[in-house]
């Protein structure tokens, strides 16, 4: 049905009972705001919250607008026959701004589905607070965050960012657990290039200044980034199979009837056992989990850390692994906040963790230094420390210095801790070690090149082993590759109840 958008938008206004009329034909009608909301639940399952809701401002001609459901659908609804509760903003209503009553039921939307343990979707297409609504634009916001904060922790909230948004518009995403972006139509900035442009002078564009691979690739801020609408709500889809409803339930089981037992040749070869040469750890991660099972996070931020959510046996995982394929799998300021924000949503969200560990260290040099690395790597230790659903770890090669004790280890509350005949556990590599010890040996030396490596083989024998840690307790059991699969899967059976309490706090404080 076609409707005079003029006579809801324009100058012209129409009588009270006409306007009702109108909405409810538009309602009915398919904006992209609601074909998005449609894609997102199961087919017939959408029931939308308040299509009638109009706004109450006067100023700035306001009073001559009737806008449909103020700019935004509310509705709740089944994603694979389980509740979820979202929003979509329609940017056709003045650019999907948001006024006081559009935010009053977005918030109202946020209680119901803080109340019912549901997860929460935003679909974010809006310039922000409504200008023409000052401090009512303002409020409204803080209203949502204020929800947004309370829900964290509580019931997933997952943003996606489906067309250019300001303000508002990006905060509270930036509150939520996961943000998605779609390349090449979808952009978050606080201010706009209009604004910039009268405050600073600065010409930008919308893609340089907030586009989906600045913050996809550069700033980390958005987790996702879609070819297109279609792919990006299929993939929230997806991702709700992987979480909980809430806090106090378990994410779904998916009965799986692949054999825990491998002897695919590829687990002895998959990493090189020359510990300078790169492999991509997204290959033993596939010959672990449950086949086409993992779900990467953050797949084009920091690149040296892979996180995703996996099945093993049917239950749902999240994997930490270093990536020795980008910077040696080296751990720095972005790997160690990626990191860590994994950590924090699967322990939020009752997922076990498991590590895989294969990494020279945190990244040395002024650059980190001074960009303030003793903080962010912190916050990775924070994580695991922090982190009471079952932690489970496999070293594959390397795992020196200080990123041996962060990655998972006994001593930050490690549950099981295992390795592969060929992990090298020490506080550094050969070549740095004699060099620290042995240097004045070495320069005595009627042949310093002969000596260096005489002195590099016998600490490579003594320490680049797990042999010690194992000893120690530190290390579960050794086991072969192979065995990789089934273990993890029976450790994680057996921690299945795990259950434990840290000090009470009213809160934590996490590093800056
Ligand atoms: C009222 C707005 C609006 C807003 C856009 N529109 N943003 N109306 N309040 N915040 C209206 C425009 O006037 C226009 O109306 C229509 O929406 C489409 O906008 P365009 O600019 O034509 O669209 P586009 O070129 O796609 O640019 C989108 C945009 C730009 C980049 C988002 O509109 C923009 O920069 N808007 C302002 C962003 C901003 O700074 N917002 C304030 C945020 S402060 P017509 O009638 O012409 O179609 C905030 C407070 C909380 O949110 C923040 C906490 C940090």
């Amino acid at each position: 049905m076609s409707i005079d958008l003029t006579k809801l938008e324009g100058e012209g206004l129409p009588e009270e009972s006409e306007v009702r009329e109108l909405v409810r034909e538009r309602a009915r009608g398919i904006s992209i705001a609601r074909r998005r909301l449609e894609l997102l639940f199961d087919e017939g399952s959408m029931e939308e919250i308040g299509a009638e809701v109009l706004h109450r401002s006067v100023d700035f001609g306001l009073d001559k607008k009737r806008l449909p459901g103020d700019g935004v659908i509310t509705a709740c609804g089944t994603v694979d026959g389980r509740p979820v509760y979202a929003f979509s903003q329609d940017k056709t209503v003045l650019g999907g701004s948001l006024g006081e009553a559009h935010a009053r039921k977005i918030a109202r939307l946020q209680d119901m589905a803080l109340k019912a343990g549901a997860p929460f979707i935003a679909i974010n297409d809006s310039g922000g607070a409504r200008i023409q609504e000052g401090v009512d634009a303002l409020g409204g916001y803080g209203e949502i965050f204020r929800r947004n904060v309370a829900s964290s922790g509580v019931i997933p909230q997952i943003s996606l960012i489906a067309g250019p948004c300001a303000g508002g518009a990006v905060y509270s995403p930036a509150l939520t657990d996961f943000v998605g972006m779609v390349d090449g139509s979808s952009y978050m900035f606080l201010t706009g290039p209009k604004v910039i442009k009268t405050v600073t002078f600065e010409d930008i564009t919308v893609e340089e200044l907030g586009g989906g691979r600045t913050h996809a690739e550069g700033t980390g801020v958005s987790h996702f980034l879609f070819e297109d609408d279609r792919v990006a709500i299929a993939k929230i889809r997806k991702l709700l199979g992987y979480l909980p409803s809430n806090n106090r339930e378990k994410a779904p089981h998916k009965p799986c009837n692949q054999s825990l037992d491998s002897m695919a040749p590829e687990f002895h070869t998959v990493v090189p056992s020359d510990p300078r040469k790169p492999y991509d750890v997204r290959k033993v991660i596939d010959l672990v989990v449950d086949q086409e099972s993992f779900f990467e996070v953050h797949t084009h931020w920091a690149q040296n850390v892979v996180v995703g959510f996996a099945r093993i046996n049917g239950d749902v995982v999240g994997i930490i692994a270093n990536q020795p394929l980008v910077l040696a799998g080296v751990l720095d300021i972005d790997a160690s906040r990626k990191a860590a924000r994994f950590i924090r949503t699967c322990n939020a969200f009752n997922v076990p963790i498991v590590s895989l560990v294969d990494v020279p260290g945190f990244l040395p040099g002024r650059d980190q230094e001074h960009k303030g690395v003793i903080d962010h790597g912190a916050k990775l230790l924070y994580a695991y420390c922090e982190a009471t659903v079952p932690k489970l770890s496999v070293i594959l090669r390397k795992a020196y210095g200080g990123a041996y004790i962060v990655m998972s280890s006994k001593h930050v509350g490690g549950d099981i801790n295992l390795a592969w005949p060929s992990a090298e556990i020490a506080v550094m590599g050969a070549a740095g070690a004699v060099e620290v010890l042995n240097r004045r040996e070495i320069d005595a030396a009627e042949d310093p090149l002969a000596k260096t490596e005489e002195l590099k083989a016998a600490y490579e024998e003594k320490f680049l082993n797990p042999d010690i840690a194992a000893s120690r307790g530190y290390l579960d059991a050794v086991i072969e590759p192979h065995e990789t699969r089934r273990k993890l899967a029976r450790y994680l059976s057996v921690l299945k109840n795990k259950h434990e309490e840290l000090p009470w706090r009213r809160n934590g404080n996490l590093p800056t």
